[in-house]
C-alpha cells in the first residue's frame, strides 16, 4: 500500500492557496492510504523568525490542518521537532547530495537572491525534506506546483543512498509529486502565485465578511470594462479559478454562460462565488475556534502523532546507520 507524506510550514495563516493546492487534497487521501502530515518547523526557521511567534504559528497550523478535516484516527499529524530523527537523516543524505542540484533549485534562487548573506539552511532546506519523505518510506507527496523540483531532488538522494548503501535492493522508495487540477492557485492581484510573503491571500480562517472585502476589489477579465462587454472566463485569473475550485459544475457552467453572454457583471459573479467559498469554508472556521479554545486536546493530538511517527522514524535512522556503518558501538 503506498505511503503518504506531506509537509507545511507553520510559518504564517493558512490560506486558501495552500488549501486548494496541499491540504484538501490531504483530507482526501488520508482515507485510502497510510498518511504522515508534518508541521516543519525546523523548515521555517531558514526564513527570520522569532521563537515567540513560531510557537505560536505552529500551533496555529495545527488547528487549522485539524479544523480542515485531518483526522488523528485516520492519520498521523505531527510537529517535525517532536521527531529529532529528521535532522539526523538529513545530515546522513548531506554526503550524497549534490551541491550543483541544491544550486539550481528555483525556491534557493529565489530567497538567496532577497538576501545580503545567504545561510547554509536555505541550500540545505530540500536535503531535510527530502528526509522528512524517505523516514517514513512515502512513495505519494501530495503538494502543489512549487514543491516540483524540490521532489525531483528527492528522488535523487533516494536513488544515490540505494545505488551506494543498498545495492542489491533499493531500501528507499522514490516518491513522486501528486498534484491536482488547482497545483497553482493566484493570487488576489491577478499576477502571481498566492502566497503569504507577497501579500495577496485569502485566510483560510478569515470571516466571510472579511473574505468578501478581499473578493470585492479582486481584477478580473480585463475585457470586461462595463457589464455589457462579453467575458472570457479563462482571461478572468482569480474568480474563474475560485469558482472551478469551489463552486458545484452546473454553477461553473452557469458562471461561464452568463460571462460570455454579458449577463452577469463581476460583482455578480463574485456574489456567487462568495456563497460557496463560505459555504465550504465556514464549518471550517467554526472547527478551528472549538480547538482554539481547547489547547490542551491540540497538545495531547500532537504528542500522540509524535510518538506514532517516531515509532517509524525509529527503524528507518537503525536501518539506516547499519547500512551506512554508524553501528560501530552496538
Ligand atoms: P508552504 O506554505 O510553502 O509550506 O506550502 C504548503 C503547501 O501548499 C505546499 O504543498 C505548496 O506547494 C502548497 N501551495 C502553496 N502556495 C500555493 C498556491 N498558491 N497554489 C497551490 N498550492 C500552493
Ligand atoms: N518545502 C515545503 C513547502 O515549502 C514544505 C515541506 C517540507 C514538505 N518537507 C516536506 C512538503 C515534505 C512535502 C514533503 O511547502
Amino acid at each position: 500500500m503506498p505511503r503518504i507524506f506531506s509537509g507545511i510550514q507553520p510559518s504564517g495563516e493558512l490560506h486558501i492557496g495552500n488549501y486548494l493546492g496541499a491540504v484538501k487534497n490531504w483530507v482526501a487521501l488520508q482515507h485510502e492510504h497510510p498518511s504522515f502530515f508534518c508541521i516543519v518547523n525546523y523548515h521555517a526557521i531558514t526564513q527570520a523568525f522569532t521563537p515567540a511567534e513560531l510557537r505560536r504559528r505552529t500551533r496555529e497550523m495545527a488547528v487549522s490542518l485539524l479544523a480542515s478535516g485531518l483526522d488523528p484516527a485516520r492519520c498521523v499529524v505531527f510537529v517535525q521537532s517532536e521527531v529529532p530523527e529528521h535532522t539526523e537523516l538529513a545530515w546522513l543524505f548531506n554526503p550524497l547530495t549534490p551541491v550543483g542540484e541544491l544550486e539550481r533549485q528555483v525556491q534557493y534562487k529565489e530567497k538567496s537572491a532577497k538576501q545580503e548573506q545567504v545561510m547554509a539552511g536555505i541550500l540545505n532546506y530540500p536535503i531535510l525534506q527530502a528526509a522528512d519523505i524517505l523516514l517514513y518510506h512515502a512513495d505519494i507527496v501530495p503538494v502543489g506546483e512549487d514543491q516540483v523540483q524540490h521532489l525531483e531532488l528527492s528522488r535523487v538522494i533516494a536513488r544515490n543512498f540505494n545505488a551506494r548503501f543498498s545495492p542489491d535492493a533499493p531500501y528507499f522508495p522514490e516518491p513522486q509529486p501528486r498534484l491536482t487540477p488547482t497545483r497553482r492557485i493566484v493570487g488576489l492581484d491577478g499576477q502571481a502565485k498566492m502566497s503569504k510573503s507577497i501579500g495577496n491571500t485569502i485566510g483560510l480562517l478569515e470571516t466571510p465578511e472579511q473574505m468578501w472585502d478581499k473578493l470585492r476589489p479582486a481584477v478580473t477579465d480585463p475585457s470586461r470594462q462595463r457589464k455589457s462587454d462579453p467575458g472570457e472566463p479563462e482571461r478572468c485569473p482569480v474568480i474563474y479559478q475560485l469558482h472551478r475550485a469551489f463552486s458545484p459544475a452546473p454553477v461553473v457552467a452557469e458562471v461561464e454562460e452568463n460571462c460570455r453572454g454579458a449577463r452577469w457583471g463581476c460583482m455578480d459573479c463574485k456574489k456567487v462565488l462568495h456563497q460557496h467559498m463560505a459555504a465550504e469554508l465556514t464549518p471550517i472556521r467554526e472547527r478551528a475556534e472549538a480547538l482554539q479554545a481547547r489547547p490542551a486536546e491540540v497538545d495531547a493530538l500532537l504528542a500522540d502523532g509524535a510518538a506514532r511517527a517516531r515509532a517509524v522514524a525509529k527503524d528507518t535512522i537503525a536501518a539506516v546507520r547499519g547500512k551506512m556503518g554508524l553501528d560501530a558501538a552496538h
